[in-house]
């Protein structure tokens, strides 16, 4: 192969990829039969609330790196970011709360979900490189409604998000007040979260979205729906628990 179609082939793909994710998003909001066999696996108020924090995180990471890199301050003219930073997180305040009120039960077991670890879990994480690397699905043990990469990533946006609020607090309401190293402490560790919560973000992305393996994945956050054969195949344990259910 020569360089050009090497060069051809990435660039074909990307865009291929990207072409993807955009016809997946336009179809499925508006051309999906609600009445589509299949498992409802996000309800309508978990699928708003996610993609809500999707733009408000957006903004907020925008806001943030704008703040972060010191070469991008230019673009903080008249401190436009700092306002919207800020705005973006009282408006995520508000939202989390009301969702939290309105559905506590699936916060609650969304939180119980992340932090309950088995064996068979970290079973899971050993033989997850080669099945995403294309290797043999059979030797996946079954899982429950999420597997453990997607608790991970459940269990980096709770931890993230108290990291966040702390030393966002401290750094918006007690400038002044606590010692300056402790200031300097909040900032750095402000910093961290955004670097390992944007890495982690890309991770969530491409294993969420893009990846040829999860190809029901970005689907059921639309539709909010999986096909039989998707949820016997991913979520083995968590579909046989509601065909008990319903048998
Ligand atoms: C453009 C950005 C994003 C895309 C395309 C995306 C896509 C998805 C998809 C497709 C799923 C369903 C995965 C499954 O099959 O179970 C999902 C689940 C989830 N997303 Fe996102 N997401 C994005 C950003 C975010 C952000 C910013 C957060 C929170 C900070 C987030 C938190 C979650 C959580 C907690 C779940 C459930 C656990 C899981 O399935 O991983 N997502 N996302």
């Amino acid at each position: 192969m020569t360089k050009n179609e090497k060069e051809r082939g990435l660039i074909s793909s990307v865009f291929h990829t990207i072409g993807d994710v955009i016809s997946t998003f336009l179809f499925d909001y508006l051309f999906d039969d609600p009445n589509r066999k299949g498992v409802m696996r996000f309800s309508f108020p978990a699928r708003t609330f996610h993609w809500v924090v999707v733009v408000l995180i957006a903004l907020l990471g925008l806001t943030g790196l704008i703040l972060f890199v010191p070469g991008w301050g230019a673009a903080s003219i008249a401190g436009w970011t700092r306002i919207v930073h800020r705005i973006c997180v009282y408006i995520s305040a508000v939202v989390l709360v009301l969702y939290f009120i309105s559905y506590r039960q699936s916060c609650l077991a969304y939180l119980k979900e992340a932090f309950s670890w088995t064996k068979a879990d970290f079973g899971w994480v050993r033989a997850a490189v080669d099945y995403y690397l294309g290797g043999d699905e059979s030797k996946m043990p079954p899982q429950g409604h999420i597997n453990p990469g997607q608790k991970i990533w459940e269990l980096i946006t709770i931890v993230c998000g108290v990291l966040f609020v702390i030393t966002g607090a401290i750094m918006t309401f007690a400038k002044g007040v606590v010692a300056p190293a402790v200031f300097q402490w909040s900032l750095l560790i402000h910093d961290i979260a955004f670097i390992i919560g944007s890495a982690m973000l890309i991770v969530h992305i491409v294993l969420g979205a893009i990846h040829p393996r999860m190809n029901e994945s970005l689907r059921s956050m639309i539709t909010g729906k999986i096909s039989v054969k998707y949820a016997k195949s991913h979520y083995g344990k968590w579909y046989e628990e509601i065909a008990e259910k319903q048998s």
